[in-house]
């Protein structure tokens, strides 16, 4: 079983999806396993994109993520990270397949709804950053 970090973001929250995003994961047999509702203050969001610090939107990701609160889980599964990944659909909205939450509800490359980690090793790190061990459930 993998454990994968997703994360609802501003864009979704603020349109009242979150339900559709939870049901679309849960309904791929992913169990959800810790969760909180978080409003991201700027060194947190840079510490979660510190991959992404030498990049042009690096700023304007930052900003963007801890404009509102949005809604940080676990969910574990098999083959968690990948299931996730292809149910999220590709990083831009405009490129991402309909049936993915990406495809059918972001609105560009940076509100585009859902972070998801893109290996067991980072889902490691970024878990961290939101859950103690305590906060994450076996149940
Ligand atoms: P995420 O980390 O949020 O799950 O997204 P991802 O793996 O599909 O994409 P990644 O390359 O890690 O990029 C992280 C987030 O940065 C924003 N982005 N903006 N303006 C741009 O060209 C651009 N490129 C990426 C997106 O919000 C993306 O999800
Ligand atoms: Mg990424």
């Amino acid at each position: 079983m993998d454990k994968s970090l997703v994360i609802i973001k501003p864009d979704a929250v603020q349109r009242g999806l979150t339900g559709t995003i939870i049901n679309r994961l849960e309904s791929q047999g992913l169990k959800l396993v810790a969760l909180k509702m978080p409003h991201l203050d700027k060194d947190s969001a840079q510490r979660l994109y510190a991959i992404h610090k030498d990049k042009s939107f690096f700023k304007s990701l930052v900003d963007y993520i801890s404009c509102a609160p949005i809604i940080a889980m676990v969910f574990e599964g098999k083959r968690a990270v990948e299931l996730i990944r292809e149910t999220m659909g590709h990083t831009d909205p405009a490129k991402a397949e309909t049936g993915t939450i990406r495809g059918d509800f972001g609105l560009d490359i940076e509100h585009n709804t859902i972070h998801g980690s893109d290996s067991v090793e980072t889902a490691e790190e970024e878990i961290k950053l939101f859950f103690s061990e305590n906060e994450i459930f076996n149940y």
